[in-house]
């Protein structure tokens, strides 16, 4: 009988520490609120949970601008904090998976604070600095994700620093070995604290390779238009000039896969990328001795109810992938309109339906090859908050873009727990919260969910106990092609000892297994 490692078909819940659960009422989620929710997550039937960045930082991109890679962030609480966590999941048979961000750091970590300083410090070469162009301008036309140019000038050094997301986040250089070395360092750091795996931040941002540069070409269904350069937006621009998925930051990835190996217990690495073409990029960070596997974007990106484009994501990471866990699926995270919002919302459906679709989701997400990450809220079938005012909004890429498009906050508003009245549904003892609490959602607060017969919680959790009993689902990562008529998504799981048919009906809203 095969044994599959638990990472190759493992239910990963996400966990947004800033929204999960507060503990000390400044309206802010924190570690020890974490801690006291962990039941919730195990009794819901996951295999893992995965944590969003916690560490110290200056918060301008809540988290993922790191000031100290290990550490906890003082509003999220102690290391002590964080060890009664690992502590209490790892007793609830939860792995425990943290972010690690190893493409960037904030610029008030130390180690950008003193490399800023001069051409000749001692982490003068930590950071992607670039002489200017002859003109005075910018080495490249490479823009940032969060909009505008992705280089910004430092007087003192009389350079410019890369920076592929905001200029508060400088890209670190990878072609310095030591910075490997270090960022290396911190994963021995969380292993030796008995952290099972990490979600690696945004891989493909990794910043290796060095001149010569080459400006990005433009998409070539985009114009470029009459914005000026540095207002296009990212998206607008082909990224093969070097700017993203550099060859060489392989080097640096399989010297990081050895960390991991060297510790027992089949600690995972999971790589966040993206690319012109993701699934070659997954393919690429898989291959042996590098990325156990990578999250895959193509549910992520999936929108409005168009069956035959989610069969057709479905089937391209089979055809790749088939038979391995070497990717894991989502339909929800942090970053993007929850699958409700962006799925769901433009059919139009009751409340009832509207469940019954979202429950539909996560047992088809549940059911293909692969680990799944589930997004906290979506066992809830939580939809988006999308009236933040815009002085209320915190996402830095929002506010940038604001209001053609909403960024991230909402998806982003605080879990809610009880139908109480007077607490904030249970999230927080604060008058206010870091971002507003919806008053939608406190018809589907946690506890009351997970309470109700037949809510999506209830479902969603009988449904995975059962799935860790199925050989085909456990003990091989294996399926056939998809089938079905235009609403329908069909396949078989297989194994040694069992095969079963998948049926998710979106005309009927119904999800149907049998075993052939
Ligand atoms: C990843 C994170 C996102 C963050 C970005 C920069 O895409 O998921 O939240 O803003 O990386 O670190
Ligand atoms: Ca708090």
């Amino acid at each position: 009988m095969a044994v599959l490692k638990w990472w190759e078909t493992a239910i990963i819940y996400q966990i947004y520490p800033r929204s999960f659960q507060d503990s000390n009422g400044d309206g802010i989620g924190d570690l020890p609120g974490i801690t006291s929710r962990l039941e919730y997550i195990a009794n819901l039937g996951v295999d893992a949970i995965w944590i969003s960045p916690f560490y110290p930082s200056p918060q301008k991109d809540f988290g993922y601008d790191v000031s100290d890679y290990c550490g906890v962030h003082l509003e999220y609480g102690t290391m002590n904090d964080f060890d009664a966590l690992i502590t209490t999941a790892h007793e609830l048979g939860l792995k425990v998976m943290i972010d690690i961000v190893p493409a960037h750091c904030s610029d008030m970590h130390p180690w950008f604070v003193e490399s800023r300083q001069s051409r000749d410090n001692p982490k003068s070469d930590w950071f992607h600095w670039v002489d200017p162009q002859p003109d005075g301008s910018a080495p490249t036309n490479w823009l940032s994700f969060f909009g505008g140019q992705a280089w910004t000038w430092e007087p003192r050094r009389q350079q410019y620093y890369l920076h592929n997301f905001l200029p508060s986040q400088p890209n670190l250089n990878h072609a310095n070995s030591a910075v490997g070395e270090a960022i290396c360092d911190v994963a021995r750091f969380w292993f030796d604290l008995g952290v099972d795996g990490f979600r690696m931040d945004a891989v493909h941002t990794i910043n290796a390779d060095r001149a010569p540069y080459r400006n990005n070409l433009a998409k070539p269904d985009f114009e470029l238009g009459d914005l000026p350069q540095e207002q296009q937006p990212f998206f607008r621009q082909l990224h093969d000039s070097g700017q993203l998925n550099q060859p060489a930051i392989q080097t640096f990835i399989e010297k990081f896969r050895k960390v991991a190996d060297s510790y027992s217990g089949d600690r995972f690495l999971m790589g966040e990328l993206h690319g012109d073409d993701p699934t070659l990029a997954s393919e690429t960070f898989t291959a042996p001795g590098r990325l156990h596997a990578t999250y895959n974007f193509s549910l992520l990106e999936w929108g409005g109810l168009d069956v035959d484009g989610l069969k057709s994501a479905i089937s391209a990471a089979i055809g790749r992938f088939n038979g391995s866990g070497r990717l894991s699926f989502a339909f929800s995270n942090h970053d993007v309109p929850r699958s409700a919002t962006r799925q769901l919302a433009p059919l139009g459906l009751s409340e009832d339906d509207q469940e019954a679709m979202q429950l539909l989701l996560l047992k088809l997400e549940a059911s293909l090859i692969g680990s799944t990450c589930v997004y906290q809220g979506e066992e809830l079938a939580l939809s988006d908050v999308q009236d933040i005012p815009i002085s209320q909004m915190q996402d830095p890429w929002g506010i940038e873009f604001a209001p053609l498009f909403l960024g991230r906050d909402t998806c982003r508003t605080p879990m809610v727990w009880k139908k109480a009245k007077n607490n904030w549904s249970g999230f927080s003892e604060a008058s206010q919260t870091w971002l507003p609490i919806a008053e939608k959602h406190i018809q589907r607060s946690g506890i009351d969910e997970a309470a109700r017969p037949g809510s999506v919680y209830d479902q969603f959790s009988k449904f995975l106990a059962w799935r860790a009993q199925q050989p085909a689902m456990v003990q091989a990562n294996s399926m056939t092609e998809i089938k079905g008529g235009p609403k329908q998504i069909i396949f078989d799981r297989i194994s040694d000892q069992q095969k079963l048919r998948f049926c998710f009906d979106f005309e009927t809203l119904t999800t149907s297994v049998t075993e052939v």
